[in-house]
């Protein structure tokens, strides 16, 4: 039997403008993860995800189930012919829906555990495992930057900018630790519709929303040499004019923009939406004196969850709370 697994993630600064080729940063959120196992079978190719309460076969399944399509790239890729018959079963502790990466962490976790049950796991570089992944990425989004296959496959944080022939990836300094809440709005959101619908309105206005994403790509430059300085009070501000622009992008939502304001007020340095938006989940930088303060105003606020995670040079400590 065979496991393996891949982190969610949080966008620090950029997200939607990362999509029209502006610069991003992102971090996994290590403890939240997906984990899939393959166990062999007696016949067939069985996907199991007991989350989701969903039990198919491969040759049954939709052209469009990104499980299944992760699986026949995975064939592909690898020159099976034929897979043994195994079962595959899938689980995540990270919420879907909610900007957190569900969708990319559940494929590089499966093509992780079924590639090195074919006896290949010579093959699982993370440039490997990121660039299968987005093909199935492009099946939940539409048109996804990479950003997410390339922060759950390469597992740290990421300065990512989307380019031809090959995306700008690099890993940064992070001066001063930074201390950051991860709060939930309960609201679900689908990536691919919020995408969309920027999309439309780009289409609608380009002139105006070039400038909302060069804004997004100036901040998230900002923000990377403020965390390669250890500015701390100049990342929080950041933080802020980002959501903004998320604001203008008409991308925020009433319970992100009110757990952003609350978060501000009980003392956070800044606080914006984190992913596609319209629901999902929100991010407050904090210190660790205002930290607790902070939490309970979120909750207060009716944060579903609320978990904090440490960002530090390449690594990322997370705990629940
Ligand atoms: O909400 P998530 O975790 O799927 O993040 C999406 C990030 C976007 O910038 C909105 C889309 C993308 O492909 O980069």
């Amino acid at each position: 039997m065979i496991s393996a697994s891949a982190p969610g993630k949080i966008i620090l600064f950029g997200e939607h403008a990362v999509v029209y080729g502006r610069p991003a940063i992102a971090a996994p959120l290590a403890q939240l993860r997906a984990t899939a196992t393959v166990a062999p079978g007696e016949s067939g190719v069985r996907l199991v995800a007991p989350d989701l309460d969903s039990a198919q076969w491969l040759h049954e399944a939709d052209q469009n189930d990104a499980l299944a399509a992760a699986l026949r790239l995975a064939q592909t890729a690898t020159g099976i012919r034929q897979f043994p018959p195994m079962t595959i079963t899938v689980t995540s502790q990270i919420p879907v829906a909610s900007g957190l990466g569900s969708g990319a962490a559940i494929t590089a976790a499966t093509i992780r555990a079924v590639v090195e049950f074919l006896g290949r796991a010579d093959l699982l570089t993370p440039a490997w495992v990121s660039a299968l992944t987005y093909e199935v990425e492009k099946i939940h989004h539409g048109t996804p930057s990479g950003i997410d296959n390339t922060v759950v496959a390469y597992e740290m944080p990421v300065y990512f900018a989307r380019q031809q022939p090959h995306n700008h990836i690099e890993p940064f300094a992070v001066a001063h630790p930074l201390r950051l809440l991860v709060a939930d709005t309960g609201v679900h959101s689908h990536t691919r519709d919020v995408v969309l619908d920027v999309r439309r309105q780009w289409e609608a206005d380009p002139d105006r929303f070039e400038t909302i994403f060069s804004g997004c790509g100036d901040i998230a430059q900002a923000a990377r040499h403020a965390i390669e300085m250890g500015q701390v009070a100049e990342i929080g501000r950041l933080m802020q004019a980002n959501h903004e622009l998320l604001v203008q992008m008409t991308v925020s939502s009433v319970e992100l923009d009110n757990l952003v304001r609350t978060a501000w007020q009980a003392g956070a340095l800044g606080a914006k939406l984190s992913g596609a938006g319209r629901g999902g989940n929100m991010i407050a930088l904090v210190t660790k004196e205002t930290e607790t303060a902070v939490r309970h105003a979120l909750f207060a606020s009716g944060a579903r969850t609320v978990l904090t995670t440490v960002i530090a040079h390449n690594t990322v400590r997370l705990a629940q709370s």
